[in-house]
């Protein structure tokens, strides 16, 4: 279970003075730190279907238009991973009790998950819509209504939020990298790789502005690994429903991906220490960059130490595979083992990690 992986470090990145940028596998509780757990009442998340919760439905049902700012939406068990999205996990894991034991524990920080299924850090970049009449989803990359009346100190945030206690997740590229922009050429004609980086900034630049400070950057997942991405050596599929048009060499598709993901993650790493300690872009900031390429690229190549589902084997299905298979019009989903072996699964479709 991926989420659990990420919830049990998401907070807990250890802080040195200034921008800070940490590898999962070195985080640590440090409790009288700037990242620990307790000085947290709020977790506010941006991204994409990766983190998605309820927004994407949201807009659906209401007819384009968003829920208030500082709404709080219930849980959300159906959504695009599968059920239960990470930032919940981070909720639970960092409840007052702990535990992991559902009904047992209660929460210490309160979720405003702004991510949006579909969502591109390059607005308007895709060309083509996800879904007939559902425009392409926002990100405040602009400071737009809802980056602005992020930091509002009322009626929205209860507890009202300060600098230091909320945390501001950014988790996107996956759209931006994949099909229907960069991956096929289809991006706004003229946008490059560095302009998706440089826009991730400026989602920053808004939030900062808007009085954040406690920033977690979360890197793009290794997405030629995913089915829908991979080669054929690694079980990449053919025509599916996020691609029902999806050429035949899968090489050519995984070694791009490939190159797009790791290299604006080498920018995302480096830059982030550029405009923390060079450039002095956020005076006062915090910054966490949460290696999920390699908290990924772990559990595809050692599963047995993140998944406790049966038939967990290194090699095997549990990372190549996939639990929840749809027709290409997206009519009929069937899921493996009718569902009950969900924890066995890195990925719920070809897209995206449960
Ligand atoms: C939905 O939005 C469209 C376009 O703005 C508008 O014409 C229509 O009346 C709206 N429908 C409802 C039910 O609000
Ligand atoms: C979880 O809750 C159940 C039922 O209340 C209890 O029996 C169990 O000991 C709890 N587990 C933990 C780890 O607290
Ligand atoms: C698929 O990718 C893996 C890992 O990079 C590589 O070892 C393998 O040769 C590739 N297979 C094909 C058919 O491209
Ligand atoms: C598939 O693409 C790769 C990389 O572009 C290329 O080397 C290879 O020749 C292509 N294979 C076929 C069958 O066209
Ligand atoms: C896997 O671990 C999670 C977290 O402890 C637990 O909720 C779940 O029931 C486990 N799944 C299986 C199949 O044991
Ligand atoms: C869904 O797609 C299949 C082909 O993949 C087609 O036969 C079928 O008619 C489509 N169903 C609908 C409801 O569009
Ligand atoms: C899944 O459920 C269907 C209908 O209840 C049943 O016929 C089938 O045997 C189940 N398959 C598995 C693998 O459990």
């Amino acid at each position: 279970m991926l989420a659990i992986a990420f919830a049990a470090v998401a907070l807990l990145v250890p802080s040195t003075t200034g921008a800070s940028v940490p590898k999962h596998a070195r985080s640590q509780h440090e409790s009288t730190q700037p990242w620990s757990v307790s000085n947290f009442d709020s977790l506010i998340t941006f991204g994409d279907s990766y983190t998605d919760e309820s927004r994407l439905g949201w807009f659906i049902n209401h007819n384009g238009t968003a829920p208030p700012a500082g709404s709080l939406s219930p849980e959300n068990f159906v959504t695009a991973s599968g059920g239960r999205t990470w930032p919940r996990y981070v909720i639970q894991y960092t409840s007052s009790s702990g535990n992991g034991n559902g009904s047992e524990w209660m929460p210490q920080t309160t979720l405003y998950d702004y991510a949006v299924s579909g969502a591109m850090v390059l607005i308007n970049q895709r060309t083509v819509p996800l879904r007939p009449g559902i425009r392409t989803p926002r990100l405040p990359s602009r400071p737009d209504r809802s980056a602005r009346e992020l930091i509002s100190p009322e009626p929205f945030f209860t507890p009202s939020l300060t600098a230091t206690s909320a945390v501001y997740a950014l988790w996107i590229g996956t759209n931006d990298l994949g099909v229907w922009a960069f991956l096929t050429d289809s991006q706004v004609p003229g946008k490059v790789l560095s302009d998706y980086t440089s826009c991730v900034y400026e989602v920053f630049n808004a939030l900062y502005a808007s009085g954040g400070r406690m920033f977690v950057l979360m890197n793009t997942a290794p997405l030629h690994l995913a089915p829908l991405y991979a080669n054929a050596s690694l079980h990449g599929v053919g025509a599916n429903q996020y691609w029902p048009a999806k050429p035949a060499n899968l090489t050519q598709i995984a070694e791009t991906m490939h190159e797009y993901t790791s290299t604006v993650n080498a920018v995302l790493e480096y830059r982030t220490l550029f405009e923390n300690l060079v450039a002095h872009r956020y005076p006062g900031a915090r910054f966490a960059l949460f290696d999920m390429y390699s908290l990924i690229s772990d559990i595809y190549d050692a599963p047995s130490n993140y998944l406790n589902g049966t038939g967990v084997l290194d090699g095997g299905e549990s990372v190549w595979g996939y639990e929840n298979d749809c027709d290409l019009n997206q009519t009929v989903c069937v899921k493996r083992d009718n569902g009950t072996n969900s924890d066995a699964f890195l990925w719920f479709d070809e897209l995206h990690p449960r």
